[in-house]
């Protein structure tokens, strides 16, 4: 079943498939889980997949709520991370009195993408890569399950054929007990992203953790064209943060830059030739990341983003600002 027409004054989202018309209230929703969670994992062992982004941050918030410190909690850190992700994340769930353990695998997912520039062959890497290094964290640690934040947007793209989102498996066919040996709980695979939000509301979690922008599974790598190397994920790391900055008083939906995997002629201050790279700067307005359209962001805006970028980046000759919105485009770039 999916979920459709919340009306968020009152908390309420309306079934549309199934039960045609119910209304069901968040809180109720939370508690559902937390029980279908106690139910499936009984007296076992879960551990849950935390990325930074809302969706994670929620589940993992139902699971706690669920399984107290039968639940371990990882986050890996890819590389593919915003900066001072692993750092901001583990110190946010320690306020809430949940101990984030995280794992350090850059390495390991730098070199499984070497060499790649095919979009969905570096999804698909990067999705086996990932429950690669988890499965190894969940039999380590005892357990038999996984919680995870898949969402209904990433399993109606993925099935679709749209994008290969890290997290969908079961749904395509792929047994994470076989492949992986762990059985994947997605207490949220129902929701929209604005439903999520609600439920993250409605279990007193700190507005900045349900109110944060989404970011992708594959992390950066969505952001980088062409070979991920650490290098190229530096400059898109950097960028990224300044459009992120500079848009913060937009009520936007996400806001990223991407470095394209062509290059472009420049000048410098002294006149000399440049040949170098193309940053892209995406900001979106969007409800539930299935239809998006570009914001209307202002020109001081947009000059100081390339002046910036420009600056911390010298490699970078041209800033240019994506103006086209969900369809025809996708919001990230692979
Ligand atoms: P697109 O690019 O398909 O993205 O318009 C829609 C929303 O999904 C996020 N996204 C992902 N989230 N795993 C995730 O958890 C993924 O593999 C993934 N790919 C895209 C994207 O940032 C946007 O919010």
């Amino acid at each position: 079943m999916f979920w459709a027409g919340y009306d968020p004054a009152t908390l309420h989202v309306e079934r549309v498939s199934d039960t045609q018309g119910e209304n069901v209230d968040y809180r109720q929703f939370a508690r559902d889980q937390i029980a279908h969670i106690q139910k499936t994992v009984g007296a076992g062992k879960a551990v849950s997949a935390l990325s930074g982004g809302v969706d994670s941050a929620v589940t993992t918030a139902l699971a706690h709520e669920a399984l107290g410190n039968r639940l371990k909690v990882f986050f890996i850190d890819d590389g593919l991370m915003r900066q001072d992700e692993p750092q901001t994340v583990r110190r946010a769930f320690a306020k809430l009195g949940i101990r984030v353990t995280v794992i350090d695998a850059a390495k390991t997912f730098f070199a499984a993408l070497e060499g790649l520039t095919d979009p969905e062959e570096k999804r698909k890497v990067f999705r086996d890569t990932f429950y690669k290094v988890f499965g190894k964290a969940v039999r380590e640690s005892g357990a038999q399950f996984l919680l995870q934040g898949t969402i209904a947007a990433d399993i109606i793209e993925t099935k679709k054929g749209v994008k290969t989102q890290h997290n969908v498996l079961d749904q395509i066919g792929i047994s994470a007990k076989r492949g992986y040996g762990f059985t994947t709980i997605e207490p949220l695979k129902t929701l929209y992203k604005p439903d999520v939000r609600k439920v993250g509301q409605v279990l007193g979690l700190p507005k900045i953790m349900y109110t944060r922008m989404p970011f992708p599974g594959p992390g950066l790598s969505c952001r980088v064209l062409g070979e991920v190397t650490p290098e190229r994920v530096e400059i898109v790391r950097q960028a990224c943060r300044i459009v992120e900055e500079e848009t913060g008083k937009f009520k936007r939906f996400q806001a990223f830059a991407v470095l394209l995997a062509d290059r472009a002629t420049g000048v410098t201050a002294a006149g000399r030739r440049a040949f170098g790279h193309i940053v892209a700067v995406r900001c979106v307005d969007s409800e539930n990341a299935i239809t998006a359209t570009a914001t209307r962001l202002t020109w001081p805006v947009f000059d100081r983003i390339q002046k910036r970028i420009t600056k911390a980046i010298p490699s970078v000759t041209k800033v240019v600002y994506d103006l086209t919105p969900k369809p025809p485009s996708t919001i990230e770039y692979i």
